[in-house]
């Protein structure tokens, strides 16, 4: 499963990228406004820094907005993810710039059939929120699984891009439900590498290796 970081915030991510293991990075307007910066120079910025899928959201509902809007935002680079929300005129535009080449991630998937038809217009990714679903007591993993089986059985290309990770356990469980991808708060990035057991084993081996009073180098 490739790994994602949900983050606008560019000294974070610096931080992240130098452990080689990011593959991508989203953002939304919620990020971009916790930045505080202007969206076309932090994508611009992100753009530069990751060797990877990018994804930019449009701010517009309406379609020949939205077409404009995520125009301007592929000029930036070309990793750049036209991200639409999953509406009528979000498909529209979703079909337009599949047409043209460009890749979309259709973000604010709830449901199956939403995820149906984000992959019959050609999205490059979906995103279905795992967390948000969690929130209001319903089976946000479910959703990836169900999603998983329907685009197999249909051999979809739409990669399955699992959201609103909030935890270690939603990434484990995301990638054993076949995620193609994740994307996760620089946070639960940082908790991945952690285990109690790692740092006590650790401990143990860096006491008894000094016992013996050998050194490699
Ligand atoms: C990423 O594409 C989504 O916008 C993000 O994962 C949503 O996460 P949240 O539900 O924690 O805000």
């Amino acid at each position: 499963m490739l790994i994602f970081a949900d983050t606008a915030d560019t000294k974070l991510l610096a931080e992240l990228n130098e452990t080689g293991l990011i593959d991508g990075v989203t953002t939304n307007p919620t990020l971009i406004a916790k930045s505080g910066r202007n969206i076309l120079e932090v994508t611009r910025e992100i753009c530069a820094m990751i060797d990877g899928p990018v994804s930019a959201e449009v701010a517009a509902t309406e379609f020949t907005q939205m077409v404009a809007e995520g125009e301007k935002l592929a000029k930036i680079a070309d990793n750049v993810v036209i991200k639409v929300p999953l509406t009528v005129d979000g498909l529209k535009a979703t079909r337009v710039f599949s047409d043209q080449g460009l890749m979309t991630n259709v973000t604010l998937c709830f449901s199956v059939s939403q995820a149906l038809l984000a992959a019959k217009a050609g999205a490059t990714f979906v995103s279905p929120f795992v967390g948000r679903l969690d929130d209001r007591g319903e089976d946000g993993m479910q959703l990836i699984r169900d999603i998983r089986t329907v685009y197999d059985n249909y051999e979809f290309e739409t990669a399955i891009l699992a959201a609103s990770l909030r935890n270690t356990n939603h990434v484990a469980q995301a990638a054993i439900a076949g995620a193609d991808c994740g994307t996760l708060p620089p946070a639960v990035i940082q908790a991945m590498f952690q285990h109690d057991l790692t740092d006590k084993g650790l401990e143990t081996f860096l006491a008894d290796w000094a016992s013996t009073g050998q050194s490699i180098l």
